[in-house]
């Protein structure tokens, strides 16, 4: 009974039900922390990742997309620092040999973050509170640390050491001085990956929110330094209310403080701030996620990325699992261009606005499984009588669905004509199997905003009913006024 279950589970049934995700190598038994995404779930993750495109390439016509290889040689991460900076601390049962990520154990017990504690001092936490193994409540041994990137050796001599890619990211900075000439030597230029990442996370959890193979979509913004405080539109954005929850704001609840206040009395950069407000436009009107379920979350120095100077993540509050981060806002200065300057021996300076100078980033980084999940969970809703995903319609797997009301007297053919008449410009689905009644259940779990059905009465005066997913109700509309309706 839907009452006995967790949203999480109730929302992991539907997913599997309808094709939205699954574990992959489910016939063999799987691996934990990947999932394969059926016909339902990847119409949506790619309309979501065409939105990101258009949406973020229409900020600035120098900023393109580009493909780079997921596996990379080991000089890019001693260059990157992921080789020695991208660990997860991690604490071994001494009885039952489980390893668990040591500051997920301890915020489960505790109930509070710990993310970016010293091993030492979750040793002393562990101990202080005598946490104990989840799985056997066996002792712990002392926290140590692990890398998270997955090592590969490449070649019938497997000579070359190498590595998937940890973040889409490095794709963009081996391949910035080759597209700097390309794209005409000017700042800012705007690189985008939407691609694989690959990490081997101690503990994979919360289904398509923390694997070991999933996809971002980030873009890279070289841009010069010394314009860090300033955007050619800043106008357009300086009165826009960002919903910042500061480091020292914590506890509280999320502030709506103007871009020119966050400039001014944050110290938020304008070229920074300006892009939070995209950020949360993209959100709250391409995504339509209501206002109190998003926030900027600031990282304190303890917390930020090892390669970021300013740091506050986009984190949305799911009904599930509470805020959970889905993408971020780093400002990553000339970390991995001086880096990957010094270990290839080629230099990444630029000769722009009459100097020579390695670009600084800013990296706008995008989890899309996790937009993905945030979107079911967000706008799952269920009752006795359906279960419906209100998603918006431009990640909507679908946008509309065709119904025969019977498969005969020719209603059959004349939905088949209207079906073949809106798949030109519309994603649309034809379902003729089941009652009405199913069908309609069908289209409102996979979210579907329209469901026309053609009747007999489309044959006698060229109507069809229109049935709103949210609200249910149904109105007749001529044939003809289809596409302008469902635009
Ligand atoms: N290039 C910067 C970077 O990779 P990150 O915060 O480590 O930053 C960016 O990752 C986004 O990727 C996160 O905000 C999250 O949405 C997503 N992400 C990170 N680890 C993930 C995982 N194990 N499973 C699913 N998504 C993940």
């Amino acid at each position: 009974m839907a009452e006995d279950k967790s949203r999480l589970e109730l929302i992991e049934a539907l997913a599997k039900r309808r094709g939205f995700f699954f574990p992959s190598n489910e016939i063999y038994g799987g691996i934990a922390g990947f999932y394969d995404y059926g016909n339902i779930g990847t119409l949506m993750k790619r309309k979501l990742e065409n939105l990101w495109r258009k949406y973020f390439f229409g900020l600035d016509d120098n900023f393109f997309e580009i493909e780079a290889a997921n596996i990379m040689p080991e000089r890019v991460f001693v260059a990157s620092g992921h080789k020695e900076n991208f660990v997860d601390p991690t604490v071994k049962c001494r009885k039952c040999g489980t390893v668990h990520r040591a500051d997920h154990i301890v915020e489960d017990y505790l109930k509070e973050s710990f993310e970016g504690m010293t091993p030492v001092e979750l040793t002393e936490l562990i101990r202080q509170h005598k946490i104990r193994c989840a799985k056997c409540k066996g002792e712990l041994e002392d926290v140590s640390i692990l890398n998270m990137m997955f090592p590969l050796q490449v070649g019938a001599d497997l000579e070359v050491k190498a590595y998937l890619r940890p973040e889409t990211a490095q794709g963009a900075y081996v391949n910035f001085s080759r597209q700097f000439d390309i794209q005409r030597k000017r700042l800012p230029l705007g690189l985008a990956i939407v691609g694989r990442a690959f990490r081997n996370e101690i503990s994979p959890r919360q289904l398509t929110t923390r694997m070991r193979e999933f996809t971002q979509a980030e873009l890279q913004i070289f841009f010069d330094a010394a314009d860090i405080d300033k955007h050619e539109k800043w106008n357009e954005v300086k009165d826009y209310k960002l919903i910042l929850y500061p480091v020292a704001g914590r506890g509280k609840n999320p502030e709506e403080v103007t871009c020119e206040d966050a400039n001014k009395k944050m110290d938020i950069p304008k070229f920074y701030a300006y892009h939070l407000a995209k950020v949360q436009q993209f959100f709250l009107e391409k995504l339509k996620v209501s206002k109190e379920k998003f926030r900027f979350r600031e990282l304190s120095a303890e917390e930020r990325a090892f390669y970021n100077k300013m740091h506050w993540d986009v984190e949305l509050n799911l009904e599930t699992v509470g805020w959970k981060e889905v993408g971020g806002v780093h400002y990553r200065t000339d970390h991995d261009l001086s880096g990957h300057g010094k270990v290839s021996g080629q230099s990444q300076e630029v000769f722009f606005n009459e100097k020579k100078f390695v670009p600084h980033v800013l990296e706008l980084s995008f989890g899309v499984d996790r937009i993905v999940f945030a979107l079911i969970d967000l706008n799952y809703d269920a009752d006795e009588k359906r279960t419906v995903l209100k998603l918006p319609p431009a990640v909507a797997p679908f946008s509309a669905s065709v119904f025969p009301l019977v498969n005969k007297d020719g209603i059959d053919k004349k939905a088949e004509q209207i079906y073949e008449s809106l798949k030109s410009d519309f994603d649309v689905f034809y379902d003729d199997s089941g009652s009405i009644g199913r069908r309609y259940a069908r289209a409102d779990e996979v979210g579907i905003p329209f469901c026309i059905t053609v009747d007999h009465h489309s044959l006698e005066d060229g109507t069809v009913t229109v049935r709103d997913r949210d609200s249910t109700k149904q109105e007749r509309v001529k044939v003809g006024e289809l596409k302008e309706r469902l635009k």
